[in-house]
């Protein structure tokens, strides 16, 4: 197997016709382009991957699954379609499958970091820590330039349970990488050293930046709740047809949320510390303003008023509430609302802090801490509370709180 070759021109127009229909929202037609491409023999093993991921996020895992099959014969030199094929028979459940193209990959590549991880996922859910910890010795080679692999092992054992052998990977890391920002905020998960108060904004800048380019299909993968509470609020807040509600998107990332609200808006605003996320939030061109800050601070110091203020899948870069309760409602008008979502903390797990640190540098809060919280700051009783699935992390749901409350007018 070798890795990929660059495609030819007639390949590279048919992808770049493919890729900009589905990123510009016409997957089916640009699933018709692939497959009209296969079919006449015109295709290379970038096209099949692409058909292969518009199946998987259209849920068609089978098709996706067949479709490589058959391409194996034609690219059996190219790496990538053993590691999909492993990853899909994985989500289909082909544990046997996936473990023969994901070992394929790694006997010629043996460091392949997403096989790696993918193949030690499917050990660690079968209880087979000793499989785990050779697969991860093995794929984390002496040459990576950057230690993440690390912290996604350490993330996947913090997650199956096994919190030692998440500290032990982490710890590994910060031996190989000591000027790495990121360890020592995730090794305060697990009990070395003080677990901040919130996410060190240069951890979370430096970590969005290098996620922002596939920041959006990522998130559809594995099951993006976020436009789904955004609709919930507008319809809560019966924004429908309004078009006079000021608006912040705090933590507005590549901005998905945007294209749901401006419909809505009179005046959309978005902040985010992480530039490469804006880039892509600026790109939709739906907001009005658009600033590069912690939004701590920005709220300090807005004089500008929201009718409302959303953060969906944001607080979760926050562990204690009251600081940031606070700024945002400075920045309410009047009877402003506030709306978000929070990872829930089972309250059996929940210390007296009401919220947790995890090995994936997130935090989730208890449904208590929130509402005293909420208390504290000065907003009233949330009037809308629904219990969701944020995401599947390693193929593991996992819960949060949608909340919206309004500002109560005395504190
Ligand atoms: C998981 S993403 C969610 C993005 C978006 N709200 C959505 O639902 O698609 C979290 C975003 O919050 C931003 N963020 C986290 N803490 C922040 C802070 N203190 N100030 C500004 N942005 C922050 C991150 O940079 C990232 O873009």
């Amino acid at each position: 197997m070798v890795a990929s070759k660059k495609p030819d021109t007639e390949y590279a127009e048919i992808l770049t016709q493919a890729f900009v229909l589905q990123k510009t929202g016409m997957p089916d037609a640009a699933l018709k382009v692939c497959n009209r491409a296969i079919d006449n023999g015109q295709d290379n093993e970038e096209i099949i991957l692409l058909a292969a991921k518009i199946y998987v996020e259209q849920g068609e895992l089978n098709a996706a699954r067949t479709l490589l099959v058959n391409s194996m014969p034609k690219f059996s030199e190219y790496l990538e379609i053993g590691v999909a094929l492993g990853d899909i028979c994985n989500k289909l459940g082909l544990t046997v499958e996936a473990k023969q193209h994901l070992r394929s990959v790694l006997d010629i590549s043996p460091d392949h970091p997403l096989a790696t991880i993918i193949l030690s996922q499917i050990q660690v859910k079968e209880g087979d820590f000793n499989s785990v910890c050779t697969t991860l010795d093995n794929g984390i080679s002496a040459s990576r330039p950057d230690p993440w692999i690390y912290y996604l092992a350490a993330t996947m054992l913090d997650n199956f349970g096994r919190p030692d052998l998440a500290a032990l990977y982490l710890l590994r890391a910060k031996e190989r990488y000591p000027n790495d920002i990121h360890h020592s905020f995730f090794l305060s998960a697990v009990g070395d050293g003080v677990v901040p108060e919130r996410a060190p904004i240069d951890h979370l800048r430096e970590l969005f930046d290098k996620s922002a380019d596939n920041y959006d299909s990522h998130l559809n993968s594995i099951g993006n709740a976020s436009p789904r509470h955004i609709v919930e609020i507008i319809e809560h807040l019966n924004l429908e047809g309004r078009g006079d509600t000021s608006i912040l998107d705090a933590g507005c990332g590549t901005g998905m949320n945007g294209d749901l609200l401006r419909p809505h808006a009179s005046w959309l605003e978005g902040v985010d510390v992480s530039p490469k996320m804006l880039k892509q939030a600026e790109d939709r061109g739906c907001y009005d303003q658009l600033h590069c800050r912690d939004m701590v601070e920005f709220c300090c110091h807005t004089p500008q008023k929201y009718d409302l203020i959303v953060l969906t899948d944001v607080l979760s870069y926050f562990g204690a509430l009251g600081e940031i309760l606070d700024n945002l409602r400075r920045c309410l008008t009047d009877d402003g609302h506030i709306a978000f979502s929070v990872e829930l903390l089972d309250s059996g797990t929940a210390d007296k802090a009401g919220f947790k640190l995890a090995v994936n540098g997130r935090y989730s809060h208890s449904l208590e801490y929130v509402m005293d919280m909420l208390n504290l700051a000065g907003y009233a009783q949330p009037e809308f509370e629904r219990k969701d699935i944020l995401r599947q992390e390693f193929g593991v749901p996992v819960y949060c709180m949608v909340f919206i409350a309004r500002k109560r007018t005395a504190k």
